[in-house]
């Protein structure tokens, strides 16, 4: 078996936003193939698919009913048997979701086997996080059972032999049929602290992430599962840390192939959470992914993400998705694409996609924001502050249909969307950005090609330049000596620098501004080749 994972670029679809091929306003699997040229030609190696599985949609896919089932909306294990020969049919893989964290409370596990979930006759203090306390009443058996999630998302019972054996079965499975891996949802909550103490201020997550026996429960599902496979892991792993990262990640442990941190992506929040948002300090966010591209050098391996359906559309987070869309959009993959690590692309992030404001709170449908919405307004937060947080942070930002052409509803479905279509689809476009030799598109699919021809950048060390620039975001990858030097510009001043040597890689404006020095205009990326050129 071979690290095959390490020059691959993963695509993520959220199959309900992808496409629709039968006009419920769903989209489906049937879709999904007829997009696998779209996706063979942006380059992609590995396709990430959020959950298919049947469930009751309390939270889109990841409350499970029936790991065995597709989910009817989106066709049938036919259609998926079809979409993964004609995935494995054009040279990609495909990764499954894998929620074993939780199941919905109308699998059945959770009327029939009392053992496989955590029971308390008296809850503790936790929060829910999807707002509201982390237990609920159950009648029938006069106890409360825990849900980190919502109410419809009972937390299971890792300490059960039984239940871990329930979960290696179901994903060998899925292994037989033929699936390349898993991303494994909120994998480190899986070990809790038995004694299930409370939590300052109701914040359990101490006692449940990255808990006790966490290490060991991943240990065994490899020894039980996947190293009989030639298969990738993602481990996505809310506060875990880097050295947390190091321990999951290194092959020595047998845990998982790779991580999803957190800690870049809560830099603009405040002390309040994901929902008090502020502006991004660029040093911080520097210093944090330097910490990371060093902790997991030589030791694991990391994955690189901006984007996925849980997180606003990055290039109206840290770009301009105004009059520089195009351009930052560009700058932010070339900051992200030339790093250690595999990266991650969100479906429509290779277009430039942007966030949504919906002026009603009935046009959004995450059941995070509503239930937030409903909390905040009931504790006295007005309508408008409310608003602009979900503007700023709400995961349906990342929901609204993949924006395939200029027709009705982008091109995703010939009847009524699940959820509104971004209006700017007229503009913002794949048609539009395939028609574009200048498109973001191609310009992945520049970044996506240059990993497999250059080994520095997936071998490379790395070093920060410009640590404390408010705006500029550069650094070096570095083989003995620096090769590859890449100069992002966050902002739209322009700034100046020497001009390092070497042969331009690639770069998101025509040519260099002239003269002797670098001058980055607004939100300039470029990458010089030390190896080449003077
Ligand atoms: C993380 C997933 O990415 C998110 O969408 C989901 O709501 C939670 N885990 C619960 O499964």
């Amino acid at each position: 078996m071979t690290d095959w994972w390490k020059k691959s670029t993963v695509y993520q679809i959220y199959p309900r936003s992808f496409m629709d091929s039968d006009g419920d306003g769903i989209g489906d699997i049937q879709g999904i193939i007829q997009k696998l040229d779209y996706l063979k030609k942006l380059g992609i190696d590995i396709i990430w698919l959020s959950p298919v599985y049947d469930s009751p949609n309390d939270d889109n896919g990841y409350d499970i009913r029936d790991y065995y089932k597709i989910m009817r909306e989106f066709g049938t294990m036919d259609d998926f048997d079809e979409m993964l020969d004609a995935i494995h049919q054009r040279g990609m893989k495909l990764m499954m979701d894998l929620v074993v964290n939780h199941t919905s409370d109308e699998h059945k596990w959770f009327q029939e086997h009392d053992d496989f979930y955590i029971w308390r006759d008296e809850p503790n203090n936790w929060k829910s996080v999807f707002s509201g306390p982390a237990w609920d009443y159950d009648e029938a058996r006069e106890q409360y059972y825990l849900h980190i999630f919502s109410k419809k998302q009972p937390d299971l019972n890792w300490e059960n032999p039984k239940l871990r054996e329930k979960v290696y079965e179901m994903m060998r499975w899925w292994l037989d049929k033929g699936v390349d891996g898993f991303r494994m949802d909120v994998i480190n909550f899986i070990s809790k602290d038995p004694a299930l103490p409370d939590g300052p201020d109701g914040d359990g997550s101490q006692h449940f992430m990255n808990g006790p026996r966490i290490h060991e429960f991943l240990r065994e599902m490899n020894d039980e599962v996947l190293l009989k496979y030639d298969c990738v892991t993602v481990g996505e792993m809310p506060g875990a840390g880097t050295d947390d990262a190091r321990i999951y990640t290194d092959p020595e442990n047998r845990e998982v192939n790779m991580i999803f941190t957190f800690e870049h992506m809560d830099l603009d929040g405040g002390p309040g959470g994901k929902w008090d948002f502020r502006e991004l300090n660029l040093v911080d966010l520097k210093e944090n992914l330097e910490k990371w591209q060093h902790a997991l050098h030589g030791v694991g391996w990391n994955s690189l993400y901006w984007n996925n359906h849980d997180q606003p559309r990055i290039v109206s987070r840290f770009g301009d998705d105004d009059d520089f869309r195009v351009k930052s959009a560009k700058m932010l993959a070339t900051c992200l694409h030339m790093m250690q690590g595999t990266p991650y692309i969100y479906q429509g992030e290779e277009i430039g996609m942007t966030n949504v404001t919906f002026d009603s709170i009935d046009d959004y449908k995450d059941i995070e924001t509503l239930n937030m919405y409903k909390e905040k307004l009931e504790a006295g937060v007005g309508h408008d502050d409310i608003m602009r947080s979900i503007y700023a942070k709400g995961r349906d930002n990342a929901r609204t249909p993949m924006q395939w052409s200029k027709d009705a509803n982008g091109g995703f479905t010939s009847g009524e969307p699940w959820i509104a279509v971004n209006p700017n689809y007229r503009e913002i476009n794949a048609d539009a950005a395939l028609e574009d030799t200048d498109s973001i598109f191609y310009y992945y699919q520049k970044l996506i090609e240059l990993r497999k021809s250059e080994d520095i950048i997936t071998d490379g060390d790395f070093r920060l330049l410009h640590r404390n620039h408010p705006e500029v975001f550069a650094y070096e990858r570095v083989h003995g000596v620096a090769q590859l030097v890449i100069y992002c510009n966050f902002s739209s001043n322009e700034h100046r620098f020497d001009r390092p040597h070497g042969e331009v890689l690639i770069q998101n404006y025509d040519g260099l501004a002239s003269g002797d020095e670098l001058v980055l205009r607004p939100w300039e990326a470029v990458v010089f080749d030390q190896r080449k050129g003077k």
